[in-house]
């Protein structure tokens, strides 16, 4: 029921610390990744890994707030693979200032990346999918899509857009049997927490607000995704898996 035997998995911030975890989960799945980023060493870090579990990997270096980028990694999937079953929206920036500090090209940059690049290739990528039958889209989102947090209303305005757009082209797509759906990661020790940690709030803070005692680190994100993916998730849509430890039912700090 999980096995991903024979799929192609595209990953965006594969270079990243959750993407890594991700591409790793996905490749002992039994799928072929393709991984991409910036980060050139950090992505072939990731190639390794995914390697290492016997699949074969495709790592494309982009800019997911560029358009011609965004055609680039569709093309080059094609030549490639010919096809992508799976695509997993990891790909995030984080600007954090308070409201009133932020310019109009801190919006521009958070909502090109966050939301209109992973819509995009999402949009792209379908009608690849439906020519084959079907696919699987996740969009890594985060609770701060729902709940408020000091210099995160860009970032969180981006992932509560991108859960309305999961559950929109879930809707829309089921007809073409592409399922679409998220996971909200809590609180992870990445560089996306470190301006949390500078607005003086402790990596203990959060440990406390978690019931399982620790935040989210390696082998913690993968299973969630390859769930979602596989077809013990299939009739499964346009639903967010919160994987926090606990961390959202915690209200004491
Ligand atoms: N860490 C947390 O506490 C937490 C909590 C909830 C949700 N999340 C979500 O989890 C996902 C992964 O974050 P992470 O914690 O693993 O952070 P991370 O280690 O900083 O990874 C972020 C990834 O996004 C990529 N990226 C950023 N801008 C890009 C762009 N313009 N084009 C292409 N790639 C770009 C980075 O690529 P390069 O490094 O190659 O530039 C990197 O691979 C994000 O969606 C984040 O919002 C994280």
């Amino acid at each position: 029921m999980f096995s991903l035997e024979g799929k192609v998995a595209l990953v965006t911030g594969a270079s990243g610390a959750l993407g890594r975890d991700i591409s790793m989960a996905l490749a002992g799945a039994g799928a072929d990744v393709i991984i991409v980023g910036r980060n050139a060493d950090r992505l072939r870090e990731t190639a390794r890994v995914v390697e290492g579990k016997g699949r074969k990997s495709h790592t494309i270096i982009a800019d997911l707030s560029k358009s011609e980028d965004i055609a680039r990694i569709i093309q080059e999937s094609i030549d490639q693979f010919q096809c992508v079953d799976i695509l997993v929206n990891n790909a995030a920036t984080n600007v954090f200032k308070k409201a009133e500090k932020f310019t109009e090209e801190d919006f521009d940059l958070i909502f090109t990346t966050n939301v209109k690049g992973p819509f995009s290739l999402s949009r792209q990528l379908s009608g690849i999918m439906k020519t084959k039958g079907g696919g699987n889209i996740v969009f890594v989102v985060s609770q701060l899509g729902q709940t408020a947090m000091n210099f995160a209303c860009l970032y969180g305005a981006t992932k509560a857009a991108l859960m309305q757009i999961t559950r929109s082209l879930a809707f829309e797509w089921a007809e073409y049997n592409i399922r679409v759906n998220s996971v909200s990661p809590g609180p992870w020790s990445t560089g996306m927490l470190e301006p949390v940690f500078k607005d003086g709030v402790t990596e203990d803070a959060l440990i406390r607000m978690t019931p399982s005692g620790r935040l989210g680190g390696e082998g913690d994100i993968g299973g969630a995704v390859i769930f979602l993916v596989s077809d013990a998730a299939r009739h499964i849509t346009g639903q967010d898996l919160i994987v926090d430890g606990g961390f959202s039912i915690c209200k004491i700090v």
